[in-house]
């Protein structure tokens, strides 16, 4: 696992969108770029400065994603497309609108309002496979290290299926829907664990005090199904890209150990 750190959360997300730009630049110029990138994405406000970086270099005519197919990671179960707290309207909102040759075509996001979810989350896999699978999968975590909507005690090899929320998740997430718990969706479509960690690459954000239990979790604690981001351990290639505000509660060992060996690899 690599664990960058940066200074904050502006550096942080400047760099995740660079390492995704260059992943894409490289394949596009290699030997595979006959078939399109397949990224999975995330929501939530971890994110929002890597789409913003990310929008600016294909604004700028220094990233094309017209050979990028993209999976969303979850969407709420019974949020239609336009209201303004579905995963569907955030991601158009804060990114996919944005870009200037992304094809609507291309954009994946799991159903939250269809009568069969079950079948949904099926499609969804499929469809994934279909791809070859996801070559960069980007990800955040809640507080309680959720990965996706993959919530505590949830399997490690679990695929693409329906997730009851927690009420913990609920109340974090309130502060979208009037800080009204009442008002999230108790339910929600995910992709598994172990979807995300079949892609061949996973890029975790974890940004924030807030966070700081969860990265050492994910960092240092157990494999463990209590954590679901600790599956990454098992990863052969894992980036946690974080910011100095989430990394209060690693023991300062591990914290030189990242500083010292990301040093070097750059040198
Ligand atoms: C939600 C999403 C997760 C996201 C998490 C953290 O629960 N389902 O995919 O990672 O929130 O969100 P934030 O980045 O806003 O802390």
């Amino acid at each position: 696992m690599r664990v960058v750190i940066q200074d904050d959360y502006t550096k942080m997300c400047r760099w995740a969108a660079c390492h995704i730009a260059a992943r894409i630049k490289a394949h596009n110029e290699g030997p595979e770029k006959d078939r399109p990138f397949v990224l999975g994405l995330p929501t939530g406000s971890s994110p929002i400065g890597v789409y913003q970086e990310l929008i600016r270099k294909n604004q700028a005519g220094e990233l094309s994603f017209a050979n990028v197919v993209t999976f969303n990671m979850d969407e709420y179960l019974g949020l239609p497309h336009e209201h303004d707290q579905s995963y569907w309207y955030f991601m158009h909102d804060n990114f996919f609108d944005h870009l200037v040759d992304m094809k609507p075509e291309n954009i994946n996001i799991l159903n939250g309002m269809t009568d069969d979810p079950e079948a949904e989350c099926a499609r969804y896999e499929e469809k994934i496979a279909s791809y070859g699978g996801i070559d960069l999968f980007m990800g955040g975590i809640g507080v309680d290290g959720h990965l996706a909507f993959n919530e505590p005690y949830t399997s490690l090899s679990s695929r693409t299926g329906v997730r009851d929320l927690t009420t913990d998740t609920r109340i974090v997430n309130s502060r979208f829907f009037g800080n009204d718990p009442e008002k999230v969706p108790a339910r929600a479509l995910s992709v598994g664990i172990g979807t995300v960690t079949d892609s061949r690459e996973v890029l975790v954000l974890i940004s924030g005090h807030n966070k700081a239990r969860a990265l050492a979790a994910t960092v240092e604690g157990g494999v463990s199904q209590k954590w679901t981001c600790s599956a990454l351990q098992l990863h052969n290639a894992a980036i946690i890209a974080c910011d100095e505000a989430a990394c209060g509660e690693l023991t300062v060992d591990t914290y030189k150990y990242f500083l010292d060996i990301e040093k070097k690899e750059r040198l």
